[in-house]
């Protein structure tokens, strides 16, 4: 295995450009001749009375002022598994990334290649019983999968089976095999720019336990600004680069995808974030590029694979390492944001204050409650059933929602999601249900595993031999007696 050190010779002096996009495919030139299909205009001229306001939406959009119809989209081959025979035409409702991609080349290809694209594979993969064991079905197609993506299925005459669809799911798997769901950002029909750089089309998916970031945003320094000066944001604008051609606040988009300074627009939203957020315990993520485009993460303990050589891929195909993108180069990335509006040393400090608190989640709270959880499954003290027992549900929400709401806190400069919403919760859990839990359910054992993971680790724990003098609870808001 290579040091880190060594590693980072391997990459090309191109590589934090490569982040930025650059290298890749320039932009086909969109040709009027290309669209516009005469027969179309049947379909606008009868859905304008059947769905009046579906054919006002697309009249207001930039595709119907440049002359593109209906039939420029929906139109299928009669061999495509989900085409229709509809009034004479032959269409597809689903318009997929791939049928996007004809004429929008690289966006298709940033956001096929991004984790957006994983998205259902981490439920069937990471999470299969979470949705089937507490709730149902039903929960897995109108709750899971709205946000996810669904695998779209198709009946024998062409339509799509209810279960799964409809859902605009990040990741959504389409009948063409294409991954994602341009419009679950975009909506239709005005297929807008200025309305996805808004940060409501994140938080519609990005709210609640499993990506907290609407609340934090909202809570922010860059939320407040943001609802204040929103008419100043320069939304519509063609260019959107943040110091140019808007100052008042970043949104989501400015921070994961948009263009600042040198750093230009992309549509995978994961290439500026050097950690993993999201785990039991928060690991710094290499990002893999394929020869073909595709890309994994590798936490940063584990080996790295060398330019040229071959590499399992998240989906388990073999591919050829383009380039191997350190953790540090990414998070420059990030930084290269901040620098448009902050200073290098805030950037910097404000980098090292978010750090410290997920290295502080990490060793205080995630290592030892997975370490103990581990040993109460090895030691057969639990059954192996995940969610039917109280301590399960209590280590579930103490690193899936406080835990993750506490890092994206610090991530994304929210004090109250860092505190109260966060650690505070975290540390509640941990002290008053998670170890009289692990008492319970360990009985003669427990002394042991608390000891080794616990109360030994003094630099966190040590203030439990430790009581105060006087117990500021008590004390706190409460008048001493003969204060009068
Ligand atoms: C003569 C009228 C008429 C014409 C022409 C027409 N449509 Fe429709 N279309 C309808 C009606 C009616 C429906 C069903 C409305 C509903 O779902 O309630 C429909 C449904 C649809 C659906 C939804 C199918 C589904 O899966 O539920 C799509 C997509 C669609 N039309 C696209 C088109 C396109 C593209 C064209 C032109 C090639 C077109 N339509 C031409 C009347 C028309
Ligand atoms: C830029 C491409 C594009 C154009 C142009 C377009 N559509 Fe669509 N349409 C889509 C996409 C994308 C979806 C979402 C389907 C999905 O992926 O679930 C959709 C969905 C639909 C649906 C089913 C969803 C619903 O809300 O009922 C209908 C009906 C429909 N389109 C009709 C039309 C008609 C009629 C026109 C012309 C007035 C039109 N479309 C023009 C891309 C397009
Ligand atoms: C409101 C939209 C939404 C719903 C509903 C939703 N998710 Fe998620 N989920 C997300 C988002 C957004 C993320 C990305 C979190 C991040 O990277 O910060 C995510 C992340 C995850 C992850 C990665 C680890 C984690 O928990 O953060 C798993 C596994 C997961 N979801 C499974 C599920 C399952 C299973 C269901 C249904 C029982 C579900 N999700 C329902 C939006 C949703
Ligand atoms: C995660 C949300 C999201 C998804 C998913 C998404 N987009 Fe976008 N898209 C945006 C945002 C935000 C912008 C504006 C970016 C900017 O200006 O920095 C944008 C801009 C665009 C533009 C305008 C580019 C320009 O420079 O004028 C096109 C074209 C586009 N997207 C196509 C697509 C296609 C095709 C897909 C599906 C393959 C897609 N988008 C999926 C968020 C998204
Ligand atoms: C036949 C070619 C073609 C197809 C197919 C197509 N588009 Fe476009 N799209 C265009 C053209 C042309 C423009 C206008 C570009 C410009 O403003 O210079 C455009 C503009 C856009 C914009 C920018 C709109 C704005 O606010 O300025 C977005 C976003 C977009 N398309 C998304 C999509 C999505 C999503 C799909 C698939 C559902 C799609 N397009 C399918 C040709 C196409
Ligand atoms: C339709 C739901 C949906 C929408 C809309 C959406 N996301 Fe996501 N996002 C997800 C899910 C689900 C995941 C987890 C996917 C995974 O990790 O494979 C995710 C993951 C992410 C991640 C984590 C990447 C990483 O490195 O792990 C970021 C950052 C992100 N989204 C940003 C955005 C931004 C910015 C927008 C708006 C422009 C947006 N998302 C819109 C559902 C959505
Ligand atoms: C000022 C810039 C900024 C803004 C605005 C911002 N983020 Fe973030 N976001 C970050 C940083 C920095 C991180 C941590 C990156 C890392 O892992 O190093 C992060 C982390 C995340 C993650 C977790 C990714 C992971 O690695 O698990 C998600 C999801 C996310 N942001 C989504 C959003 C959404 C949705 C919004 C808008 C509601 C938003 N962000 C607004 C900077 C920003
Ligand atoms: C488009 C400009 C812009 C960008 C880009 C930007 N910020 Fe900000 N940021 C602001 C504004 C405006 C404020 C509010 C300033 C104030 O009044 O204190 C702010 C405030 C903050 C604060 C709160 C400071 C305080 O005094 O309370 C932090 C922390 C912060 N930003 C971090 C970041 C980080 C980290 C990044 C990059 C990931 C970033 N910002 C990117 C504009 C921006």
């Amino acid at each position: 295995m290579k040091t880190v050190q060594e590693r980072l010779k391997l990459l090309p002096a191109a590589c934090l450009l490569m982040i930025c996009g650059q290298l890749q495919a320039a932009e086909v030139e969109l040709d009027p001749s290309d669209w516009g299909i005469e027969e179309g205009k049947e379909c606008v001229k009868c859905h304008t009375k059947t769905s009046a306001g579906l054919a006002e939406q697309w009249r207001q959009s930039r595709h119907a002022e440049v002359g593109m119809n209906c039939l420029d989209c929906h139109q299928a081959d009669a061999s495509d598994v989900d085409a229709i025979q509809h009034e004479g035409f032959t269409i597809a409702t689903i318009v997929s990334p791939k049928d996007c991609g004809r004429c929008h080349v690289n966006e298709t290809e940033q956001n096929s290649s991004s984790v957006h694209a994983n998205a259902v594979s981490l439920i069937t993969d990471r999470m299969p019983v979470m949705a089937a064991n507490l709730g149902g079905k039903a929960i897995i197609d109108a709750g899971c999968a709205q946000c996810h993506g669904s695998e779209v299925k198709v009946k024998g005459d062409g339509t799509l089976d209810t279960a799964t669809w409809p859902n605009s799911g990040i990741g959504r798997i389409n009948p063409d095999g294409s991954k994602g769901s341009c419009s679950s950002c975009h909506g239709r029909h005005a297929f807008s720019k200025a309305q996805a750089r808004d940060p409501s089309s994140c938080m519609r998916c990005h709210s609640g336990p499993d990506s907290p970031d609407r609340a934090i945003y909202e809570a922010s320094k860059h939320g407040m600004a943001y609802f204040a000066h929103k008419e100043k944001m320069n939304l519509d604008s063609d260019s959107w680069i943040a110091g140019k051609d808007y100052v008042s606040a970043p949104t989501c988009v400015t921070c994961h995808m948009g263009a600042a300074g040198k750093l230009p627009t992309n549509h995978d939203v994961g290439m500026r974030n050097a950690w993993n957020l999201n785990t039991p315990v928060s690991e710094k993520q290499y990002l893999v590029i394929y020869e073909d485009g595709d890309k994994s993460e590798i936490p940063a303990s584990q080996p790295v694979p060398d330019r040229g050589t071959e590499h399992t891929k998240i989906d388990g195909s073999l591919g050829k390492v383009k380039v191997v993108v350190p953790p540090d180069r990414r998070r420059k990335a990030m930084r290269m944001v901040c620098l448009e509006c902050h200073g290098k040393n805030f950037a910097t400090s404000f980098m090292d204050q978010f750090d410290s608190v997920v290295d502080l989640y990490n060793e205080k709270f995630g290592k030892p409650a997975q370490s103990i959880m581990l040993d109460l499954y090895d030691k057969g003290l639990l059954t192996p059933a995940p969610f039917d027992e109280p301590i399960e549900f209590t280590y579930w929400e103490l690193w899936h929602d406080e835990g993750a709401r506490a890092r994206h806190g610090a991530a994304m400069a929210s004090p109250n999601h860092t505190w109260w919403e966060g650690i505070y919760l975290v540390s509640r859990n941990f002290y008053s249900k998670f170890l009289p839990q692990v008492r319970a359910v360990a009985g003669d054992e427990a002394d042991a595993l608390i000891s080794r993971y616990v109360t030994d680790v003094k630099e966190h724990h040590g203030w439990l031999d430790n009581p105060e003098k006087g117990n500021p609870i008590l004390g706190y808001g409460t008048r001493k007696s003969g204060d009068d």
